[in-house]
């Protein structure tokens, strides 16, 4: 597989996960992890996860997996989900911002596993996505930002999920969700039953850097509606959603369910975007399940 050549031979490379696309670099490979941060424009001081095909390569990244890490990597990888624990020494400082934690993942679809095995060290990946724009969800997505700053993409079909993963920090006493996912928090606490949720004020805050920076928004200004029938859209104005909208949006998307408004909703971002949209009405959802990370994104998109 070429994709794989190029990250050992010091590349990045864009890749499918049933999340969302990376752009990856060999862990250990210094000068490839800055080509990263200089092709998204992604601020330093926001880390990188760090992405395994098997369990024997924490290893060689994390120094302590505490009871509450084991127990979550157990139940949930390979899957949507990011646990940080203590950096192991080896690993380069720029790959996680400077900070002596790192996050690692596994992803769970077969291309970035097969992608991963081949690549034969762990790579380091954020989205692919330029800094500030929506997560990519499919290859055409990445190309629109990252052509001509990349080596290479891995072209897979449009991602399962569609939202980025669940990021838990197992590295004290009580597991912290520090970003919702796919996973959820009674998924979590089904396994974990005392970890908590990030708080804006806590220092995980700051030691999160990517839970600061402004984060998923299209150019469109993004308003949430609990009521779409009472709106009044017209010219240069989309909803995306689960109900009929009012008025007559220039671009509608309906979705069936909340798993396909998740999945839709960034590629939906940016279809408004080439079409010049000024506002796009987003729906609300019960914040039960996935759809507490869907309505984190979309408030995020709101603040952009
Ligand atoms: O689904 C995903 O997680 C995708 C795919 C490609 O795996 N990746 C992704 O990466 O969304 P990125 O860089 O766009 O978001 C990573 C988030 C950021 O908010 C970052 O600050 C946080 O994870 N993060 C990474 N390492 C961390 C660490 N050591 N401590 C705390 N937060 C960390
Ligand atoms: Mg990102």
């Amino acid at each position: 597989m070429q994709a794989a050549e190029f990250i050992r031979n010091g590349g990045i490379v864009a890749f499918p996960t049933e999340t969302v696309y990376g752009l990856g670099a060999s862990v250990f490979n210094e000068a490839a992890v800055e080509k990263i941060f200089e092709a998204k424009g992604r601020p330093s001081d926001n880390p990188l996860i760090t992405h395994i095909y098997s369990r024997d390569q924490m290893a060689s990244l994390a120094t302590d997996v505490t009871p509450s890490a084991a127990a979550l990597i157990e139940a949930f990888m390979p899957g949507p989900l990011t646990v940080v624990l203590a950096k192991a020494p080896d690993v380069p400082s720029i790959a996680t911002a400077g900070l002596r934690t790192i996050g690692i993942r596994m992803p769970g679809s077969s291309l970035a596993r097969e992608f991963l095995r081949r690549c034969n060290v762990p790579v380091s990946a954020p989205s692919a996505n330029l800094s500030g724009r929506p997560s990519p969800t499919t290859w055409n997505a990445v190309a629109e930002d990252l052509d001509g700053r990349i080596d290479c993409i891995l072209q897979g079909d449009r991602t399962e999920i569609g939202l980025e993963s669940t990021v838990v920090n197992c590295t004290g006493g009580t597991p912290v969700l520090l970003r919702q996912g796919a996973i959820s928090i009674e998924e979590l606490r089904a396994v974990v039953p005392d970890i908590q949720v990030v708080d804006a004020t806590s220092d995980l805050t700051v030691h999160s850097p990517g839970l600061r920076h402004k984060h998923y928004s299209p150019k469109a200004r993004i308003s949430i509606t609990d009521d779409p029938g009472s709106i009044q859209s017209g010219k240069h104005e989309a909803y995306i959603g689960i109900s009929p909208p009012g008025g007559a949006p220039e671009l509608v998307r309906l979705c069936g369910e909340v798993r396909q408004y998740a999945r839709s909703l960034f590629e939906f971002f940016r279809e408004c975007d080439r079409a010049g949209i000024t506002t796009i009405y987003c729906e609300a959802v019960d914040e039960a399940g996935l759809g507490a990370a869907l309505m984190d994104r979309l408030r995020r998109a709101s603040e952009g």
